[in-house]
């Protein structure tokens, strides 16, 4: 059975004293977690630690939101896998559409951290998805196809979560239709080894469409960004209700 991850991605937002502010707020609203599923807090290296400590015993996880593929070395400014681990944190992302913009990330480069992740004990979770000229021009599968291809050599689907994010549906409202999103995680399913990874949607989930999205019987879950840096709003994301899977 596939899993559920319900992860927050905090971007470059929230100090320390606001992480734990958003932590009372957010773990006195959130509801028994159900087994099925994970709920990944993904934050700016400098919350990790704080959070990893509030969050000790908790069902809640900790994720960053890049590594580097070396385990050490003069590489100024980037961080190890093993840095990561050693702070409780157990995801990482990896290829965002933000870092291949803003920070020349390549599927090459993506790729190498992937395997970095897997090899320090981390699960990556890899982004993928097109922009809106690629959509418009009809190129979003083979964009994505090529995303996966050069991105997954060699790493290993038993311990891998897949976002679909398209890129003109970040941080814009724009939601992807449901029934379109669960169209592209399945075909991005018809190209894994492994049937069995989780594949999130990414791009606009808010409280008011959780429900919709996650009754897509493709879609194991979600990557917010806004919507996860409200306490309130983000639990009731990751309190969603929806008899998946019965
Ligand atoms: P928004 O939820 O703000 O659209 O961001 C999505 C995202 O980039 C998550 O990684």
């Amino acid at each position: 059975m596939r899993k559920i991850v319900i992860a927050g991605n905090w971007k470059m937002y929230k100090t320390q004293a606001e992480a734990l502010e958003f932590l009372r707020g957010f773990t006195s609203e959130l509801e028994t977690i159900p087994d099925d599923r994970d709920i990944v807090l993904c934050v700016p290296f400098t919350d990790l630690e704080i959070l990893s400590r509030s969050l000790h015993g908790s069902r809640i996880q900790i994720g960053a939101q890049n590594v580097h593929w070396e385990t050490a070395g003069a590489y100024t400014g980037e961080i190890s896998g093993s840095m990561l681990t050693e702070l409780g944190t157990r995801f990482v992302v990896v290829g965002h559409s933000e870092r291949r913009q803003y920070f020349c990330e390549t599927n090459e480069t993506a790729n190498l951290r992937l395997k970095a992740a897997q090899k320090a004990g981390l699960t990556p979770i890899l982004c993928v998805g097109e922009t809106k000229q690629q959509r418009d021009a009809g190129d979003t599968e083979s964009h994505i196809f090529n995303q996966l291809e050069k991105g997954l050599v060699d790493v290993n689907q038993q311990n891998l979560v897949v976002a679909y994010e398209p890129i003109w549906a970040i941080g814009t409202g724009d939601t992807c239709a449901s029934t379109e999103a669960n169209r592209v995680v399945g075909l991005i399913r018809s190209k894994l080894t492994n049937p069995n990874v989780t594949i999130q949607y990414g791009g606009s989930v808010k409280p008011d469409n959780i429900d919709e999205i996650m009754a897509q019987p493709e879609i194991d879950g979600v990557l917010v960004g806004g919507a996860s840096l409200d306490a309130k709003g983000f639990a009731r994301i990751a309190n969603y209700q929806f008899p998946k899977y019965q």
